[in-house]
C-alpha cells in the first residue's frame, strides 16, 4: 500500500470530511465519546490551566475534549488542511487554543515546552523507526506525562485482523504494536510507561498509554 500519511491529510476534502467519515456511525459515535474521556482521564494528574501539546492534532477533535476539561492546548500538524478545521471548530477557546504547522519527523519544532503532550492516532501509520522519530519530538515538547494511543498487535487482535480481512475489511492500523515493541518505542524515546487504558478490548486494537519522561 502507498498510503502516506504525512501526504493525505493535507488535502482540503480530506480535512473536511475527517470527523464525519470516521465518527459519525453508531460505533463511531460510541469510540469518540469513549476515546475523549479516556484522554481527559490520562492527564488527570496534570492540574486544570495546564498547557498540553496535541501533536498531531489534526481536527481538534481530542484538543476539544482537553479544553473542555479545562487544559490550555497548543496543537502542531503538518497538515494546515487540518489545522484550519480545529481552528474553526475550537474557535470559542481562542484564548486557550492555539497551533501551528510542524512536521515532527523532519523539521520538529523546539517551543513553546508544555506541561505535557498527546500524541494519538498516527504511530500506528508509521514503521518503528518512524514512531520513535515521531514521538521523541513530542516528548521533547513535554516537561512531564505523554499520553500516547497505539494500536496493539497482540494473539487476539492478529486472529481479528485475519477475520475482518476473510470479510474485506481494511485493516484499522498498517503497524500495529506488540508489547515488547511498546517497550523498545518508550524507551528509544526517552520515556516511561506508568498507565495504560484499554478502549473495549474485545472490538478494538486502541490502546492510550500513559507515559513520564525519564
Ligand atoms: C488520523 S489523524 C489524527 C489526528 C488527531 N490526533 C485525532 O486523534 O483526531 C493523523 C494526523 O497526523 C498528521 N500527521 C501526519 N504526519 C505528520 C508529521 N510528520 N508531522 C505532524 N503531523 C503529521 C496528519 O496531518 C493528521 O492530521
Amino acid at each position: 500500500m502507498n498510503w502516506n500519511p504525512d501526504e493525505h491529510y493535507k488535502s482540503q476534502t480530506v480535512a473536511v470530511d475527517y470527523d464525519a467519515s470516521r465518527f459519525s456511525s453508531i460505533p463511531g459515535r460510541v469510540f469518540n465519546s469513549l476515546e475523549k474521556r479516556t484522554v481527559a482521564k490520562c492527564f488527570s494528574r496534570l492540574s486544570k490551566g495546564s498547557t498540553i501539546a496535541d501533536a498531531p492534532c489534526g481536527t481538534g477533535r481530542l484538543a476539544g475534549a482537553l479544553l473542555e476539561a479545562g487544559y490550555r492546548v497548543h496543537g502542531f500538524d503538518i497538515s494546515e488542511a487540518m489545522l484550519s478545521v480545529a481552528r474553526q471548530r475550537l474557535v470559542s477557546y481562542a484564548e486557550t487554543f492555539t497551533c501551528e504547522v510542524a512536521d515532527m519527523k523532519k523539521d520538529p519544532p523546539n517551543s513553546p515546552i508544555c506541561d505535557g503532550a498527546l500524541c494519538a492516532r498516527v504511530l500506528m501509520h508509521f514503521p518503528l523507526d518512524g514512531q520513535i522519530e515521531f514521538l521523541t519530538a513530542v516528548a521533547r515538547l513535554s516537561r512531564s506525562i505523554v499520553v500516547i494511543n497505539q494500536s496493539l498487535d497482540s494473539g487476539y487482535q492478529r486472529f481479528r485482523r485475519r477475520l475482518k480481512r476473510l470479510m474485506g475489511h481494511q485493516p484499522p492500523a498498517n503497524y500495529p504494536i506488540s508489547n515488547g515493541d511498546i517497550r523498545l518505542l518508550l524507551e528509544k524515546s526517552g520515556l516511561r510507561e506508568v498507565e495504560r487504558h484499554r478502549l473495549l478490548p474485545l472490538i478494538s486494537e486502541a490502546v492510550y498509554i500513559v507515559a513520564e519522561k525519564v
